[in-house]
């Protein structure tokens, strides 16, 4: 038997349905707008895309046209995939295609998209980004607030929309903040909409502000993190959500060692009793971070192990206790759970001074995603 063949990532699409029928429930009349960035946060883009579509959701955003187009592919009838990076006139043939719609962050790039669309025949749906404190891309509020209104009015733009990010979501400590970016986007809006001669669809908040400040709903939200299950797990809160993602390996190896034994690179393990050592197929080359090394815990058999010493590129090894009846062959679970516990990724992002979107996104893309449920 091989047991070498790495890691791989399971998702749970019947979990995932319960994230959005919980999330939508919350929001109530309010679109959610599905974010898929990054291999949806690293559960892999074409499954994930599939699995909401059964989920019922129509309205994505990506980062990229390529994103995008995976999206659309998948989910032929979406209502909305939205762009969140800047989009390009190279890319407009491919927006008008596959109906994605670009945010326009600056008068220079809707005149070049405009200019594109023109070319190719058509008029370009896409949302406005203004930026009321984020301080990233967008036009700048209120100062740049007249040259979106320049860029509505470009022939080859049919612009539906407008959308913000907040920088920082703390109602309880510091709720000015986003009240004050908020009304810096409702100002704005006024303008721009009395420009237009009609309403635009609005999008502001992420998960957090969608969980934690529903005056802020405006539309639609975009939902990132909480779909995937993290930041909202508070049964009281407007909706809590489960992670999906698991991630799980197998012992190649078990060998029994004395007390004092030096435990892989530089020794920075060594055995302070006669015990069993697990070399696990997986390393920082797939995304477990060097930081969990002597930090993370894995489960074996249902019970939590120590990563033991510096993890390897390709490999890791755990302390399993004297004894521990563990052969090679025996699953790993290095995210998710196993027999009653459980090691989720913001326990592995704790470790390395992250968050958990990090740990998500930096699982290796080579890695196998299998979608269950
Ligand atoms: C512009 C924008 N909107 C929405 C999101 C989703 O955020 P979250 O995952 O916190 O819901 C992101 C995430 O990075 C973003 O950059």
């Amino acid at each position: 038997m091989n047991y070498c063949n790495g890691s791989w990532v399971e998702v749970d699409l019947r979990r995932l349905r319960r994230n959005v029928e919980s999330i939508q429930r919350g929001l109530g009349r309010t679109t959610m707008i599905a974010v898929v960035k990054s291999d949806a946060y690293g559960h892999g883009l074409a499954g994930m895309a599939r699995g909401l579509r059964d989920a019922g959701v129509r309205n994505f955003a990506v980062a990229y046209p390529a994103e995008a187009e995976t999206v659309r592919r998948e989910v032929p009838d979406a209502e909305r995939i939205v762009v969140l990076g800047v989009a390009t006139p190279d890319d407009v043939p491919l927006l008008l295609r596959d109906r994605i719609t670009p945010v326009v962050v600056s008068l220079d790039q809707a005149r070049a998209l405009s200019a594109a669309a023109l070319a190719a025949g058509a008029r370009l749906r896409a949302h406005l980004k203004l930026d009321t404190g984020m301080g990233r891309l967008g036009f700048v509020c209120p100062a740049d607030v007249p040259a979106a209104a320049e860029a509505l009015r470009e022939p080859g733009l049919d612009i539906e929309g407008a959308c913000m990010h907040f920088a920082i979501v703390e109602p309880a400590r510091h709720p000015e903040a986003a009240a004050g970016q908020a009304a810096k986007f409702d100002a704005a809006l006024e303008v721009l909409e009395a420009a237009a001669g009609r309403r635009l669809f609005r999008h502001m908040s992420s998960s957090r502000a969608a969980l934690l400040m529903p005056e802020c709903d405006q539309d639609a939200v975009r939902v990132g993190i909480s779909l995937y299950g993290y930041g909202s797990a508070r049964p009281d809160g407007r909706f809590a959500t489960e992670p999906i993602l698991q991630w799980k390996s197998r012992v190649m190896q078990v060998k029994s060692v004395p007390a004092g034994f030096p435990v892989g690179y530089y020794g920075a393990y060594v055995t302070d009793r006669p015990t069993d050592i697990a070399v696990v197929s997986c390393g920082y080359t797939d995304g477990y971070l060097r930081l969990l090394g002597n930090t993370g815990d894995v489960l074996v058999r249902g019970k939590r192990r120590r990563v033991a010493g510096r993890v390897s590129m390709n490999w890791l090894t755990v302390d399993l206790g004297p004894d521990s009846g563990v052969q090679a062959g025996d699953e790993v679970v290095l995210l998710g759970e196993q027999g009653g516990e459980a090691v989720w990724a913001d326990e592995l992002a704790r470790h390395c001074e992250t968050i958990a979107y990090e740990i998500l996104t930096d699982i290796s893309r080579q890695i196998e995603r299998r979608y269950v449920g």
